[in-house]
């Protein structure tokens, strides 16, 4: 088509009459030249090529310990993005923490779900229908430990990965033919790698590129949708540059991670899913809803980033908002127990196990951990169980939470104990568990993409 037109115009040219031709060839070339100039504007305005990019968190892959200060400085060219949107005040912060139910996004802003008909509708059916393949490795695979379930109680900050896995082999989701599945599975645990001598924390990259290799060339699955339709499960934060050496599995698999930072170039939200890091608890505290809450707000830890340095400067000495650095000489549970508010704060990473601590014992959660991808935050409306405070309002924390009502306090922490149940896991899965949650998030990222 054209080269015809392009022929077309030029059998036309030749026939204008000369005092035409001149003006014929300057106002086409010069249209086409200010529309290069157009595209290239478009292309500069737009495209990252020319634009500053939030440099890679850290200039070696990362592995392991963190520097936060190199982050924290990404961190705040970040907020700087941030600067038109409304300002907490003294004055709006009440209007800002509780929007009238029915005014906003929510069907009903007071429940812990968005919408509550939809998801038990969809977990039937997802409950029902939902197939996973797991590859299958042997007991006597030199990776064994890395790929089969663990085989005692998955305990310590990291248990989600394990739970998950061992809990997943036992259920009804398991599929033995790969056809009829809706997930696949690849069963490698990032955190049993990272102490594994053969590997360690340097060879994980390689172990997970090489991993990708054997199925691709042992199984048809992995290139019928380039890994669209695969997932894996991680809860120590190596995981987020474990997969540096495997695009494929960045760009297209369903990663299930702990530290799901939006600002995290490894994370791609919508795709990947939250996994909520979890201390393992058995049963309940009793009477928690009547307990009486002397202290407003605690927290405890090591100061190991500048949020929690900030927190520390400014309420080091407070009557109400107890923040202790380093070792705690009362009970921990003491003191999630006997707060209103229990402050979740970013360290090296946005995730830490405070958040279901927390909900475990009917404190309310307090969140100050820029761009963390809240886990089954597709699902629970996490404004009715906790306050989300941004690291730039640590100064205002107080006036925040003092402007919370007692009416506003129940509520918050009547939904923090209806929403415990989904952070919990359990050896044999419970309805609505934690186990079930991410099942529930997977299905909603199932793929209908499948090349044949
Ligand atoms: C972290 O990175 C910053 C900036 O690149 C550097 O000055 C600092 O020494 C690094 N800290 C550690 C612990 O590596
Ligand atoms: C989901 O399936 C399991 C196993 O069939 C069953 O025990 C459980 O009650 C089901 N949950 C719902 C909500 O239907
Ligand atoms: C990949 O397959 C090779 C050859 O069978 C094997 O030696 C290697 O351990 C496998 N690597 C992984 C990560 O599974
Ligand atoms: C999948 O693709 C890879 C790379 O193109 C190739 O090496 C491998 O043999 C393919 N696997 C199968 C089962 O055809
Ligand atoms: C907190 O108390 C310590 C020791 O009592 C004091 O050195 C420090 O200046 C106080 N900090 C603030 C922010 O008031």
């Amino acid at each position: 088509m054209a080269p015809s037109s392009f022929l077309l115009y030029f059998t036309d040219h030749r026939r204008l009459s000369p005092p035409l031709r001149p003006l014929f060839f300057f106002v086409p070339t010069s249209l086409a030249l200010i529309t290069t100039l157009f595209i290239l504007f478009y292309i500069f305005t737009t495209s990252t090529l020319f634009t500053y990019q939030h440099p890679p968190l850290t200039s070696k892959p990362l592995l392991g310990a963190a520097n936060e200060s190199q982050r924290y400085n990404s961190l705040q060219f970040d907020s700087n993005g941030e600067r038109g949107k409304i300002k907490i005040t003294s004055n709006n912060v009440d209007k800002l923490l509780f929007v009238n139910p029915g005014s906003g996004n929510y069907v009903n802003n007071n429940d812990v779900f968005h919408d509550r008909d939809i998801f038990l509708e969809d977990y039937k059916e997802m409950n029902r229908s939902f197939k996973i393949y797991v590859y299958p490795h042997r007991r006597n695979d030199p990776f064994a430990h890395a790929l089969l379930p663990v085989d005692f109680e998955p305990r310590g900050n990291y248990a989600s990965e394990s739970y998950f896995k061992k809990v997943l082999m036992k259920s009804h989701f398991i599929t033995k033919d790969p056809t009829n599945a809706d997930l696949f599975f690849l069963p490698f645990s990032i955190a049993r790698l990272r102490h594994d001598p053969k590997i360690g924390v340097l060879g994980i990259q390689d172990f997970i590129k090489d991993y990708i290799l054997n199925i691709s060339r042992k199984y048809p699955y992995w290139n019928q949708t380039g890994g669209a339709d695969h997932f894996y499960v991680a809860c120590h934060s190596v995981g987020r540059s474990a997969m540096e050496k495997a695009d494929a599995v960045r760009i297209n698999a369903i990663q299930v991670v702990c530290s799901s930072s939006y600002f995290l170039s490894g994370h791609i939200a919508h795709k990947d899913a939250s996994l909520p890091q979890i201390w393992p608890r058995q049963g309940y505290p009793p009477n928690i809803a009547s307990l009486k809450r002397k202290k407003l707000a605690f927290f405890a830890g090591a100061i190991n980033s500048p949020v929690r340095e900030k927190l520390l400067q400014v309420w080091r000495n407070d009557s109400e908002i107890f923040a202790h650095f380093g070792r705690l000489t009362t009970p921990y549970a003491d003191e999630l127990l006997g707060s209103k508010f229990c402050l979740h704060v970013k360290g090296f990473e946005v995730n830490t196990a405070r958040i279901a601590d927390s909900l475990y014992y009917g404190c309310v959660p307090v969140i100050i951990a820029n761009h963390y991808d809240l886990p089954f935050a597709d699902i629970l409306n996490w404004k009715s169980f906790s306050v989300v405070v941004a690291t730039l309002d640590i100064p205002l924390l107080k006036k925040i939470l003092q402007r919370v009502s007692s009416n506003e306090y129940e509520l918050l922490q009547k939904n923090a104990l209806k929403v415990r149940k989904h952070f919990q896991w359990h050896s044999f899965p419970i309805n609505y568990d934690a186990f079930y949650m991410v099942m529930y998030e997977l299905w909603l990222r199932r793929s209908s993409v499948r090349v044949q």
